[in-house]
This record gives C-alpha cells, sequence and structure tokens, in this order.
C-alpha cells in the first residue's frame, strides 16, 4: 500500500514533497531537510528515497516506455509545449522557490525561468523532425533504410546550480525522443524539480513517462540503477570527479552517457578589445549565478597592453555588487549553496594569495548568517597556483597578465578542461582562428554568456561527452536502426 504524500508551503508556494513514482505522489520511509543558503533556515521536509523507490521508479519508467516511444510525434510535442506556457505562466512561483533553496537573486532566478523554459518549447519543436533516411547499398543487392528510435529508460542527474534549467534541458530531450526518465534532482534543490514534475503531469504526461525520487543517498541509487539492465542511458550534469565514477559504473551494462561536467574558462581579452564590452561581458561571464556555474570564467588571461584599464574598471564594477538574500530587491549576487562552496572558495583565494596574488577586491567570506562571500578580484595571480587549475564555482576573478596571442592560447589550452571559453578582440578573423585553436567546446566570442536552448551545450577533454540543446541535443537519446531490405 503507497501511502500518499504531502505538500509544503515554500515562500508562499505550494510545492509536493513526496517521490512521483508511476504517476502518484507518495511518501517515502524518510525524509531530509532543504535549507535556504541566504539565512541557513529550514525551508521544507522532502521525501528521502531509498534504493528500493527509485527501482520503483525504475518500473514505472520501463513499463510506460514502449507506450511513450509509439506516442505520435505531435502528441508528445503538444505535452512538453503546453509544460513551457505553464512554466511561462508560473515564472514567479519558479523564481521565488529557486531563490529560496538555490540562493540566486530573484532577477536571475526570473531569469533561469526563461531559459529553463526554452528547452521544453525548443525540444516540442524538435520532436515532429526526427527522420530516417533512404538509400541503396553499394553493391545494389539491397535498400539501406534508416529510422530513429529512444534509448529507452533513463536516469537525469541534476545539479543545484540551475535546478530548473539543468531538468527541463534533460527532461525535454528525453521526453521529445520517446524516452522514459527517472530525475534525481540535487538534494539542496529538489523544490523546483517537484514543481516543474507537477507541471508536467498536468501538461499531460502520462503515468510512469517521468518519475522523481530526491535523495541523500546519490551513491546507493546511482548504483541501483545503472546495475540494473533495463535503464538504458545516464545523462549527468556535475563535477568530472562523480562524471568518471558514473561512467565507470556506465561501462558494465554498457550505457549510453551524456556528461555535463567541471569546467575551467578562460576569459581572453585581446590587446585590440572594446574593453567596455570586455568589463560587461566579463561581468556576466563571472557573476552570472555568483560565479556558481560550470561555464563561468574561472581565469582571466589579458594582454598587458589593456590589462590595467580592464582591472580598474572591473574591480570598481565588482566593488558594486551587492551581496545578499536573492528575495532582497536590492541584492546583485547571492550566497553559494552550503559551508563546504565558502570553504572551498576561500581555500583557493587563500592559497593563490600564499603565491604571490594581490587582492584588488573582496577576499574573504562575509561572516554572520548565510554563505556569503565577497566578490574578489586577484591580480598577479601565478599561472601554477591552486586557482588556475581548479574550478572555483565561486564570485572569484583570477587575472593573468600576458604578452602575446600565443601567450594567451597555451595558458587557455593548459588544463584537464574544455567546457567554455571567451575571447575578447575587435578582428573577427583574428576571433574565427582563435575558435580552432582554444580547446573548448563552446566559445563566446565578444559575448559573456554562451548558454542558449537552441544551441549545442557541452565540452571537449574531461569537461564531458555529448551536448545537450541544440539539433543535436535530441540525438543523445535517439538510437539510429538500419533495415536492409532486399531488392531482389
Ligand atoms: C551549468 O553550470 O551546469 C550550466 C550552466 C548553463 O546552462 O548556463
Amino acid at each position: 500500500m503507497v501511502s500518499r504524500a504531502g505538500r509544503t508551503d515554500v515562500v508562499g508556494v505550494s510545492v509536493p514533497t513526496g517521490l512521483f513514482v508511476g504517476g502518484v505522489w507518495r511518501r517515502a520511509a524518510g525524509a531530509f531537510t532543504v535549507d535556504d543558503p541566504a539565512t541557513m533556515h529550514p525551508l521544507a521536509e522532502v521525501a528521502d528515497g531509498s534504493v528500493t523507490d527509485a527501482l520503483a521508479a525504475l518500473d514505472a519508467a520501463h513499463a510506460a516506455q514502449d507506450a511513450w516511444g509509439r506516442t505520435a510525434p505531435r502528441e508528445r510535442a503538444e505535452v512538453l509545449r503546453r509544460a513551457f506556457d505553464e512554466v511561462v505562466r508560473r515564472t514567479d512561483d519558479f523564481a521565488a522557490v529557486i531563490t529560496a533553496e538555490m540562493g540566486k537573486p530573484l532577477a536571475e532566478a526570473r531569469g533561469e525561468v526563461a531559459y529553463g523554459a526554452e528547452f521544453l518549447r525548443w525540444f516540442a519543436e524538435q520532436t515532429a523532425h526526427v527522420h530516417g533516411d533512404f538509400g541503396t547499398a553499394p553493391s545494389g543487392a539491397f535498400h539501406v533504410l534508416t529510422t530513429k528510435r529512444p534509448v529507452g529508460p533513463s536516469y537525469l542527474v541534476i545539479p543545484w546550480n540551475f535546478p530548473l534549467a539543468m531538468g527541463t534541458r534533460k527532461i525535454g530531450a528525453a521526453l521529445a525522443a520517446g524516452c522514459t526518465v527517472v530525475l534525481k534532482p540535487a538534494a539542496q534543490t529538489p523544490l523546483t524539480s517537484a514543481l516543474l514534475v507537477e507541471v508536467l503531469e498536468a501538461a499531460g504526461v502520462p503515468a510512469g513517462v517521468v518519475n522523481l525520487v530526491p535523495t541523500t543517498d546519490a551513491a546507493a541509487q546511482s548504483a541501483a540503477l545503472m546495475a540494473d539492465p533495463r535503464l538504458r542511458k545516464v545523462s549527468f550534469t556535475g563535477s568530472t570527479g562523480a562524471g568518471r565514477t558514473l561512467l565507470r559504473q556506465a561501462a558494465d551494462q554498457v550505457l549510453r552517457t551524456s556528461m555535463e561536467l567541471g569546467g575551467n574558462s578562460p576569459f581572453i581579452v585581446l590587446e585590440d578589445a572594446d574593453v567596455d564590452a570586455a568589463v560587461e561581458g566579463a561581468m556576466l561571464a563571472k557573476f552570472r549565478n555568483g560565479g556558481e556555474s560550470c561555464v563561468a570564467a574561472n581565469r582571466f588571461i589579458v594582454h598587458a597592453a589593456v590589462a590595467e584599464e580592464f582591472t580598474a574598471r572591473f574591480v570598481e564594477r565588482v566593488e558594486a555588487l551587492v551581496p545578499g538574500p536573492g528575495a532582497d530587491p536590492t541584492t546583485t549576487i547571492g550566497p553559494l549553496i552550503d559551508a563546504r562552496s565558502v570553504e572551498k572558495v576561500d581555500a583557493l583565494v587563500q592559497a593563490a594569495v600564499s603565491d604571490g596574488a594581490v587582492v584588488r577586491a573582496g577576499g574573504s567570506r562575509v561572516e554572520g548568517a548565510g554563505y556569503f562571500y565577497r566578490p574578489t578580484v586577484l591580480t598577479d595571480v601565478a599561472p601554477g597556483s591552486r586557482i588556475s587549475g581548479e574550478e572555483v564555482f565561486g564570485p572569484v576573478a583570477p587575472i593573468t597578465v600576458v604578452g602575446s596571442e600565443d601567450e594567451a592560447v597555451a595558458l587557455a589550452n593548459a588544463t584537464q578542461y574544455g567546457l567554455a571559453a571567451f575571447v575578447y578582440t575587435r578582428d573577427v578573423a583574428r576571433a574565427l582562428d582563435l575558435g580552432t585553436r582554444i580547446e573548448a567546446g563552446m566559445i563566446g566570442v565578444n559575448r559573456g554568456l554562451v548558454s542558449e536552448a537552441g544551441a549545442p551545450f557541452g565540452g571537449v577533454k574531461q569537461s564531458g561527452l555529448g551536448r545537450e540543446g541544440g539539433h543535436v541535443g535530441i540525438e543523445e537519446y535517439l538510437e539510429t536502426v538500419y533495415l536492409a531490405v532486399d531488392r531482389s
């Protein structure tokens, strides 16, 4: 007998607190607390899914797979389109919940709702455009017919930094392709996912197609699901370390994988750059989401000819940022997600300073309630300093000065990561050339933002495998099957 789950009021928004399995909101044996990172106060108690719950979710996803995969593409598209409309209609509710559990300022949370909703619309539009082709074998003996079919039940593991957009980016593509899913939100931000799943249910997603299992034991849940041969795909967004573990586990069942992992984005300002534009782009590339983004600019590499001008203007802008609770309209930068993040960011800053870096802004945590860190600019950062090699995931901008384009490229590529990069130059031919030399999956040219539902998001080197969004995003959830049709 399944016991039905309840709801809770989160900053004025009613949110389900259970697991969603086979079209039913249910309780779990345990529960965990979700805190507001700005106040450290509890926001809600959420069902803590066990391995048994996760396997029940896979039972439901497996049972629903065949029918969902055969549903007319137009019907799947309309479900996604209705979900898009509803997320947009409920922008204020989603934004309030995102801010409460993740911490970003309300204006940015609204931006995330617009960005996240867009994946539902984009993939609704892709649904009806999945095609195969037809040809003749080179020998002429038979016809070659190709078709696409859904990979099958997919395990989607999303992070806390964009709790709505990372969900819609995966769910939109999976549902469009005809895959059923088990969604695991981050334990810090399960409330946004619960609201999203409720919207999908109301939009007409059939029972079992989307299942939600929040848990505090991600390792046990992932191991159990990935050992089960009914699961056919895992899509993960998170750290490179966790991605490596999942890739090893995926090997046993030879699962399809999409891995969107860590980054160490260089932000290059060349001597012919428009410095005003570079400063504007730097603010966005570094401080969007408080720096808690895998595409955030992690290393500023600035040509000596413009270094002092760029740094002075950048520091001025950074000092004007206002840290505070995201719900306060005067706040322009929210808290970090938890105490561990503050400790990690501070340790990187202090290590850089020990290596000779100069603090031009910030450089310390904000004492008191909430996980706040002062927006920070460091100059004279030694290229070998830990902060140049690790993903900061916080509001810290380390600047290194170089004397040439070649030196900038060499430094940019001196990392195991290759997710995003940013380049500022007025010379289009130079920018295109740099686009072929910088080792990154996404390169912003005279722009501080690359994220876009209609563009392929993903990295090279140890930043991941596969792409999300764009025309190729749906392919991650499709298999190509070929029929050899005899001509005789
Ligand atoms: C991420 O940080 O994982 C994604 C950021 C984005 O989509 O812009």
